[in-house]
């Protein structure tokens, strides 16, 4: 995870979310639904968007990527610059999902960033920035 490896024993039936901020103390990883609905606690494997909240951790096989691991990505100063969080709860994971999209659409349209984020709720509403944010994240 992140470029390390770490060890857990957790109960058959724990969720990823749960082993990376209970067990290992990453809580940029956000929970809010619980239930794979809202994409708050969106992680990568192998470059993939998750839902590691829904996810079983004895399932996952590859490399995980959360937030931490993208502290030095642009698109963190990206939505800094574009203004893109009021709460900032969302936040984590529609870096962690627009990383995912960038990664393979380097200069994403409109379209591709709507349907590539359609995943991500976030309830202030700051979809036109985030939108923003992901158009010029290389500026
Ligand atoms: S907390 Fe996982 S999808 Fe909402
Ligand atoms: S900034 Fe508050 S939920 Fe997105």
């Amino acid at each position: 995870m992140n470029g390390h490896r770490y060890a857990v024993d957790v109960p058959v039936g724990t969720s990823l979310a749960a082993v990376l901020r209970d067990e290992l103390g990453l809580t940029g990883t956000k929970v809010a639904c619980n239930e794979g609905h809202c994409g708050a606690c969106t992680v990568q494997v192998d470059g993939v968007p998750r839902l590691s909240c829904i996810t079983l951790v004895h399932t996952v096989e590859g490399e995980v990527t959360t937030i931490e691991g993208l502290r030095d990505h642009p698109l963190v100063e990206s939505f800094v610059r574009a203004d893109a969080t009021q709460c900032g709860f969302c936040t984590p994971g529609q870096i962690v999902s627009a990383a995912a999209l960038v990664a393979v659409s380097p200069a994403p349209t409109r379209d591709e960033i709507r349907h590539g984020m359609a995943g991500n709720l976030c309830r202030c509403g700051t979809y036109p920035k985030i939108e923003e944010a992901i158009l010029h994240w290389r500026d």
